[in-house]
């Protein structure tokens, strides 16, 4: 089995930002679990299903054809043939993917797609329940959080960087309701895993949390230093 890093955590506490840095860093494979569902709520979207339509759901999941392509610094996310990358990162898309998490029969499909991609080699992958229900036996967990204002603010800034001017409050409003459903739910809640790393990133840089990282993931024995690089080519910290 390969060697799998979880980051978990509550919308805009750094998951993507890090992991994608890491990845790069250490030559692993970058999975951004939160695009499946996002890609799924389109899908179900277009297709007008109701959300508690779980025959529905179970054949839309059946039909998914979904590819994660692109490399760390520039994942793309196809659906049936379409590049929706952009598309996916709307608040409309995000509700609707925070609802149809909380489905069984969406979170089964999805997590089969998950698993299956351990196959591709080490990877690291983000989401809200990686480390307790994904891939409980994964080398290293990591749970990132940070206060909800600084969440907001790097959401805020996120959606205007593409494009998307929405007033500050109103993203507080919504990561803080999505959090409440991602954490409530009762299949697969948002929650740390037991044996989870901790870390705050109120307060820190985009260097300090992907240094702090790097230096969990390296120091564990079983690490495989896919990019043969450590201590060699003058990247490390
Ligand atoms: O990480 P994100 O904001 O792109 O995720 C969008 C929604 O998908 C999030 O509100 C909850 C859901 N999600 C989930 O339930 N489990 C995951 N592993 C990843 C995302």
């Amino acid at each position: 089995m390969s060697f799998v890093v979880t980051i978990d955590g509550p919308a805009g506490a750094g998951k993507s930002t890090t992991a994608r840095a890491v990845a790069a860093r250490l030559g692993l494979l970058y999975v951004d679990t939160g695009a499946l569902y996002r890609a799924f709520a389109l899908k179900a979207r277009h297709a007008g299903i109701p959300i508690d339509d779980d025959a529905a759901l179970e054949r839309c999941g059946r039909a998914l054809d979904l590819v994660l392509s692109g490399s760390a610094e520039a994942p793309r996310v196809w659906l049936e043939g379409v590049d929706v990358s952009e598309e996916i990162r709307t608040p409309a898309v995000s509700e609707l993917s925070s609802r149809l998490a909380a489905r069984p029969v969406v979170r089964r499909r999805l997590v089969e797609i998950q698993r299956a991609l351990r196959a591709r080699g080490p990877l690291i992958a983000e989401g809200r329940d990686l480390g307790t229900v994904v891939f409980p036996d994964a080398e290293v967990k990591i749970y990132l959080d940070a206060d909800l204002a600084t969440r907001a603010l790097r959401r805020h800034r996120e959606l205007a960087r593409r494009g998307m001017i929405v007033p500050l409050d109103e993203v507080r409003g919504e990561i803080a309701s999505r959090d409440e459903r991602d954490r409530s739910r009762v299949d697969s809640p948002l929650a740390a895993a037991q044996d989870a790393v901790r870390l705050d990133t109120s307060g820190k840089t985009v260097d300090e949390q992907v240094a702090a990282v790097l230096e969990i993931v390296r120091a564990h024995p079983a690490f495989p230093d896919p990019a043969g690089r450590a201590g060699r080519d003058g990247l490390d910290d």
